[in-house]
C-alpha cells in the first residue's frame, strides 16, 4: 500500500505521515506543491518529510501553472467571492491537487491524503478535484478520522514517537501563502468582534504605515492579459511577485471578512492580497471604457457564477471550461493602458486609455456636438417607458369610473 501525502512540513502533516503508517500500514511518499509560498515554508521540507517517516518527497514547482493556467484566466472572469474575497487559497488548490495525482499515478499509489480538516472548504476543493481526475484512488482525511483536536495534541503525537518538529504549540494562526496571497484565521480572530492586530498581517505594512508619497504604476494589457508594467515586460510569475512587492510597500490589499463557508458555517479570516487587488483594480479601469453595458452586465454575472465555482472546488468541470471560454471572448478588446495609484491601502485607477475604448468625446460632452441629436431622445424615452404609460393610463381610467 502506497499513500502520496500533500505535505507542508507544518505540524498537521507531519503528524500524519506517522499517523497513516500506522492505521493503513502503508508506505507514505510526501508531495510538496511550491504554489510560491516562499523559503520559509519550502527549505528543509524533505528532510523533515523523512524525519516524519516519508519514504520519498517530491517538491514540484507549480508556480508557474498557478499563474498562467489559473489565476491569469480566473481574473478575466472578475471572480471575487462574496464581493471581497480574491479566492487566494481556492485558485491554487486546482494545480496542487492536479499534481498530487500525478506523483501518485508516478509511483504507483493507490491512495492520496490531505491535511484539511473536516470543517472547511478545502477537503472540499481536493476531494472533488481527485474525484474528477482520479476517481479510482482512494481518499484519506485523518481530520475526519483521528481522535486529535488541537495543537498540543498533534505535538504529543510526534514526541511520544520521537519525531522532531519545529513548530510550537504557541503559534496562533492557521496561514496559507501561495503568489497569490496569503491567508490568516484562528487564534483571536475567532471573534469577530476582535480588531486584527499587526502581530495579523505578515505581508503588507499597515497603511497607517505607507510612505506619504503616492506611487503609480503604468499597467499594459492584451486582450486582458497583463503584459507590461511601467514599460517592463513581466512573465506572470515575476508580475504578480513584482506587485506584491511594489503595492505590500503601500498597504494594500488587507481585507479582513467574515465568509460563508461552502459546509455552512461562518469564519472569519483575514487576507493579504496586494498584486490581485492592484491587477482587479486596472482590469476594472480597461472594461469600465471598453465593454458596454449589455457586455458588461453579463461579464459581471460571471464574475459571480465563477467565483462560486471556484470557492465550492468545482475547477475541474464542463461549466469551468464553459465560463472561462465566455470571459476570454469579452476580454479580446481589453488592450491598453492603465495607471494604478498606489496611497495609503488604496489602489486607484487614475488614467485609463485603449484602442477599442467606446468613450467618445463627441458623444459624451455636455458642449456642442454633431454626432447625437437630442431630439431622438424623446422617441427613445417614449417607448423605453410605454408600460408605464400604460399603466398609469389604466389607472387613470379604472380611478374615473
Ligand atoms: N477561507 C479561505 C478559503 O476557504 C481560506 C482558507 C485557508 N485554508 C487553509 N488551509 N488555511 O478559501
Ligand atoms: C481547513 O479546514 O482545512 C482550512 C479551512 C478551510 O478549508 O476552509
Amino acid at each position: 500500500n502506497k499513500v502520496v501525502l500533500a505535505y507542508s512540513g507544518g505540524l498537521d502533516t507531519s503528524a500524519i505521515v506517522p499517523w497513516l503508517k500506522e492505521n493503513y500500514d502503508c508506505e507514505v511518499v510526501a508531495f510538496v506543491a511550491d504554489v510560491g509560498q516562499g523559503a520559509d515554508e519550502l527549505d528543509g521540507v524533505e528532510a523533515k518529510a523523512k524525519a516524519s517517516g516519508a519514504s520519498e518527497c517530491y517538491v514540484v514547482d507549480l508556480q508557474q501553472e498557478l499563474a498562467e493556467q489559473v489565476i491569469y484566466p480566473s481574473l478575466t472572469t472578475g471572480a471575487v467571492y462574496e464581493g471581497q474575497y480574491l479566492l487566494g487559497t481556492a485558485l491554487a488548490r486546482p494545480v496542487i491537487a492536479k499534481a498530487q495525482v500525478e506523483v501518485a499515478r508516478a509511483v504507483g499509489a493507490d491512495a492520496v491524503s490531505h491535511g484539511c480538516t473536516g470543517k472547511g472548504n478545502d477537503q472540499v476543493r481536493f476531494e472533488s478535484a481527485f474525484a474528477a481526475l482520479a476517481p479510482d484512488l482512494k481518499v484519506i482525511a485523518p481530520w475526519r478520522e483521528w481522535s486529535m483536536r488541537s495543537r498540543p495534541d498533534l505535538l504529543n503525537y510526534l514526541a511520544e514517537r520521537d519525531i522532531p518538529c519545529s513548530a510550537s504549540a504557541t503559534k496562533i494562526y492557521s496561514r496559507d501563502a501561495n503568489l497569490w496571497h496569503i491567508s490568516h484565521e484562528g487564534g483571536e480572530l475567532e471573534d469577530p468582534w476582535c480588531a486584527p492586530t499587526e502581530q495579523v498581517w505578515t505581508w503588507t505594512r499597515s497603511p497607517e504605515q505607507a510612505p506619504d508619497k503616492p506611487e503609480y504604476l503604468t499597467l499594459s494589457f492584451a486582450a486582458g492579459k497583463l503584459t507590461h508594467i511601467n514599460d517592463s515586460s513581466f512573465s506572470p510569475v515575476d508580475a504578480i511577485l513584482h506587485l506584491n512587492e511594489v503595492a505590500s510597500v503601500h498597504g494594500i490589499g488587507r481585507l479582513d471578512i467574515v465568509e460563508n463557508r461552502l459546509v455552512g458555517m461562518k469564519s472569519r479570516g483575514c487576507y493579504e492580497t496586494p498584486a490581485g487587488t492592484v491587477l482587479m483594480a486596472a482590469l476594472q479601469g480597461l472594461e469600465s471604457l471598453v465593454l458596454d453595458r449589455t457586455a458588461l452586465n453579463y461579464r459581471q454575472s460571471i464574475a459571480q457564477e465563477f467565483a462560486l465555482l471556484l470557492y465550492d472546488g468545482r475547477w475541474f468541470t464542463p461549466l469551468r471550461e464553459a465560463l472561462l471560454a465566455a470571459a476570454a471572448k469579452l476580454a479580446e478588446p481589453l488592450t491598453g493602458d492603465v495607471v494604478v495609484k498606489l496611497y495609503k491601502g488604496q489602489a486607484t485607477v487614475s488614467q485609463r486609455r485603449s484602442p477599442n475604448s467606446l468613450y467618445s468625446n463627441a458623444f459624451a460632452t455636455f458642449d456642442e456636438d454633431e454626432v447625437y441629436d437630442q431630439s431622438h431622445a424623446e422617441g427613445f424615452i417614449r417607448l423605453y417607458s410605454l408600460s408605464s404609460r400604460i399603466r398609469a393610463l389604466h389607472q387613470q381610467s379604472a380611478d374615473h369610473k
